[in-house]
C-alpha cells in the first residue's frame, strides 16, 4: 500500500525515481510526487492521478538532481488530490519526507504543532511527520541532527511507517526507517536507494538490505548505515537480489490480470517443483522447520489472512480435514487479531498472504505468536515480513503478481495447502495408494490448466452476454463454496458488479429473494459427490426464471441442457478441482471488466498489498 522509491548517487535522479514509480504503482495510484535538490534547492513535482499524471507534468517541467524521494500514494488521510500527495515538508519548506503507513497520533501531534505556530497545507498524517521532524531539527545543532531529529520524531509517532527523508542543507544524505511498512536500502554500483518493494529497483540495484522493525538507516552516494531508533546498533545481512525479484514483464499481454491468469500452469508446477515424495508417497516441506513428531502432535489447526488469501485458507480447510482429519478453523486475519479465539497448545497457525506484508495478517501472525504458539506463513513475495517473523512456512513460488485481482497467488495457495493436507494426512490416515493417487493428480493439474485456458475465448463470449448486469450471484457446495466466494470478488473488485458467493443450499434461506430475469448466478457445478444436489439448485433457480451460468466438468451433456450458458472445466479428482473451477471465474470477470471498459489491474480504491489497518 503506497510505494516509495529514494535515489542518492551519480545519475539523475528524476529518471529513475519515474521508472521506480512506474513499477510499484499496483501499490497505490491515487496520486503519486517527487522531489530533488536541483542544484542544491528543494523542488517537488505532485500529481493526482496515476504516475502517468507526473510524469507528463515532469517531462514539460523537468526537475534536476542527482538525489531525491519519490511516492505513489493510496489515500488514507485526506482524499486524492495534489495537496495530499507525498511528498510533503516541514514548516521550513526545507525538509521533505515520503511515507507509508498511518501516524496514528496525528491529531494530538497536529495540536502540539499548532501550539508552537505550524500551519498545514495538507489533510494528511505524514504532512504533520514532515514537521515533527522539522521540529527537533530545529532544536538541534549537531552534525549529524538529521538523523537525531527524525529519530526523535519516530519516538513519539504511534503508528506505522515506512519512510525516506530529504533536507536541502543535507545534499549528500537520506534517512529512512521503518516500523509495521517495509523499507530496503538498495545498494548499486552508482549509488544507494531505499525503496518499499525491491521491484522498483530491479536492474538499477544488485543488493539490498531489507531492514527490520524500529530500524533507521542513512545513506549517501557510496555508504550506508543502520542503527535503531532507539539508538543501538542494528544487525542487518546484505543480499543479492533475485531475478524473480525484478520486474515482471507484460509481454504480448494486454493487462497483467491476464498474464498472471496465463501464468498459472508455471506457477502451479513452480508451488510442488521438488516437493513431492513418490518413493513414499508424500509431500516434502522443509520450510516449515517442523519434525514429523511435531506435524504429528498437532491436533488443530488456524488458518488466518485476508480477502483472496483467507478463500484459500477455506479451500484449504477442507483439503485438510478431508485428507488429515484435523480440525481447521479459518479466520479472518483482522479479526484473530483482537479476539480472544480459544486455542490449545498443540494448535498450529497458518498465516497466508501473497505480498508477506498485509498488516492485517502479519498481526494476526504477531499475536499468535505472543500468545506462544508456533505460526507459520504461507507467502509468496521472498525476504517480504512475514517469512521473516514466522516459525517457518512454505513459499508459493507463483513470481511477481502486478495486477491487483489475485489470481495466481489464489491457485497457488491452494496447492500449497494441497501440499500441506497430503503431508498431515500421510502421517495419518491416507493410504500410500491414496498418496500416489493425489500426486499423479497433482502433477496432471498444469496441464489441465493448459487445456482450460484454451477457452479464453468461449469465456469472453459469456462475458459479451452478462457484463452489464448489476449484480451476480455465486454458488457452490463444499470445497466450492470458497471458490464460489472468490469467483465473486473477482467479479465486484475489478467490474464493481455487485457480486456475492455463498454455499448453494444456502439459496432457498434468503437468497432466492434476489432470483430474477436480470440477475444471473454463477453456479460450480462439475462432477463431484454433490452433483446431483447442484443439478437441483439450478432447477430451482430456472424455475424463477434466473438465468445460470454453470462451470461444469467437460462431457456434461446433462448441465448444458439445464443451464443458459456453461463454462467447461476439465475432469480431475474431486479434491483438486477447487483449482480448475476458480480459473474461468477470473477470466469472466477479467472479461466483463475489460467490456465495461474498467482499469483492470488497477481498480479504484484498492492498492495491491494492504499495509494499513
Ligand atoms: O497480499 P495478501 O495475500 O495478504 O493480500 C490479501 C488481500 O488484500 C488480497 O488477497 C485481496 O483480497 C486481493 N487483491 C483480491 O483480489
Amino acid at each position: 500500500m503506497c510505494g516509495i522509491v529514494a535515489y542518492l548517487g551519480e545519475k539523475e535522479a528524476q529518471p529513475l525515481l519515474l521508472d521506480g514509480l512506474r513499477r510499484l504503482e499496483y501499490r497505490g495510484y491515487d496520486s503519486s510526487g517527487i522531489a530533488t535538490l536541483d542544484h542544491g534547492v528543494l523542488k517537488i513535482a505532485k500529481k493526482k492521478g496515476h504516475v502517468q499524471a507526473l510524469a507528463t507534468h515532469l517531462s514539460s517541467t523537468p526537475i534536476g538532481g542527482k538525489i531525491g524521494i519519490s511516492h505513489t500514494r493510496w489515500a488514507t488521510h485526506g482524499a486524492a488530490s495534489d495537496a495530499n500527495a507525498h511528498p510533503h515538508t516541514d514548516q521550513s519548506g526545507r525538509l521533505a519526507i515520503v511515507h507509508n503507513g498511518v501516524v496514528e497520533n496525528y491529531l494530538a501531534l497536529k495540536h502540539r504543532l499548532t501550539a508552537l505556530g505550524h500551519t498545514f497545507k495538507s489533510e494528511t498524517d505524514t504532512e504533520i511527520l514532515a514537521h515533527l521532524i522539522g521540529h527537533y531539527y530545529d532544536a538541534c545543532n549537531e552534525p549529524d541532527r538529521l538523523l537525531k531529529a527524525v529519530r526523535a520524531a519516530l519516538r513519539e509517532v504511534s503508528g506505522t511507517y515506512g519512510i525516506a527523508v530529504l533536507h536541502q542543507d543535507h545534499p549528500g544524505l537520506l534517512v529512512g526507517a521503518r516500523r509495521g511498512s517495509p523499507l530496503l536500502i538498495g545498494i548499486a554500483k552508482d549509488g544507494h536507494f531505499f525503496t518499499s518493494d525491491v521491484m522498483a529497483i530491479g536492474g538499477h540495484a544488485g543488493q539490498v538490505i531489507e531492514l527490520k522493525d524500529g530500524d533507521i538507516a542513512t545513506i549517501t552516494a557510496d555508504t550506508h548505515a543502520v542503527t535503531t531508533i532507539d539508538g543501538g546498533d542494528a544487525d542487518f545481512i546484505v543480499k543479492q537480489v533475485e531475478a524473480s525479484e525484478a520486474i515482471s514483464e507484460l509481454g504480448s499481454f494486454p493487462h497483467y490480470m491476464l498474464k498472471e491468469v496465463f501464468d498459472q500452469p508455471q506457477a502451479l508446477r513452480d508451488a510442488f517443483r521438488g516437493r513431492l515424495d513418490r518413493e513414499a508417497s508424500t509431500v516434502k516441506l522443509g520450510g516449515l522447520r517442523m519434525t514429523s513428531e511435531e506435524l504429528r502432535r498437532i491436533e488443530r489447526i488456524v488458518i488466518v489472512g485476508c480477502g483472496t488469501a483467507r478463500h484459500s485458507g477455506l479451500v484449504g480447510e477442507y483439503l485438510i480435514e478431508t485428507l488429515a482429519n484435523l480440525p481447521v478453523e479459518v479466520e479472518y486475519a483482522s479479526e484473530f487479531r483482537y479476539r480472544n479465539t480459544p486455542m490449545d497448545p498443540r494448535t498450529l497457525v497458518f498465516a497466508v498472504s501473497q505480498s508477506g506484508e498485509t498488516l492485517d495478517t502479519l498481526g494476526a501472525l504477531r499475536e499468535a505468536q505472543r500468545k506462544g504458539y508456533r505460526a507459520l506463513g504461507i507467502c509468496n513475495r521472498v525476504g517480504s515480513t512475514m517469512p521473516r517473523e514466522s516459525d517457518g512456512g512454505v513459499y508459493m513460488h507463483a513470481g511477481p503478481e502486478i495486477g491487483v485481482a489475485a489470481t495466481k497467488s489464489f491457485t497457488s495457495q491452494v496447492m500449497i495447502f494441497t501440499l500441506i493436507a497430503l503431508l498431515l494426512g500421510r502421517m495419518r490416515y491416507l493410504s500410500a495408494a491414496q498418496g500416489q493417487e493425489l500426486i499423479d493428480g497433482i502433477e496432471a493439474l498444469p496441464g489441465l490448466v493448459e487445456k482450460l485456458l484454451a477457452q479464453n475465448d468461449a469465456i469472453k463470449k459469456v462475458a459479451e452476454k452478462y457484463h452489464k448486469v448489476r449484480s451476480m450471484i455465486f454458488l457452490g457446495r463444499l470445497h466450492h463454496v470458497p471458490v464460489a466466494m472468490e469467483g465473486a470478488l473477482k467479479m465486484k473488485e475489478i467490474t464493481y458488479i455487485n457480486a456475492e458467493g455463498y454455499p448453494a443450499a444456502e439459496l432457498k434461506h434468503g437468497i432466492i429473494a434476489l432470483i430474477d430475469e436480470e440477475t444471473p448466478t454463477v453456479l460450480i457445478c462439475p462432477k463431484d459427490s454433490v452433483y446431483d444436489k447442484n443439478a437441483s439448485t439450478l432447477q430451482e433457480i430456472k424455475a424463477r426464471k434466473g438465468p445460470v451460468i454453470a462451470v461444469a466438468t467437460e462431457g456434461d451433456t446433462q448441465i448444458g441442457t439445464l443451464a443458459d450458458d456453461v463454462l467447461y472445466i476439465p475432469d480431475a479428482p474431486e479434491i483438486l478441482q477447487p483449482i480448475l473451477a476458480s480459473i474461468p471465474l477470473q477470466l469472466f470477470a477479467y472479461h466483463c471488466a475489460v467490456l465495461l471498459g474498467r482499469d483492470v489491474d488497477k481498480p479504484r480504491n484498492l492498492a495491491k498489498s494492504v499495509t494499513v489497518e
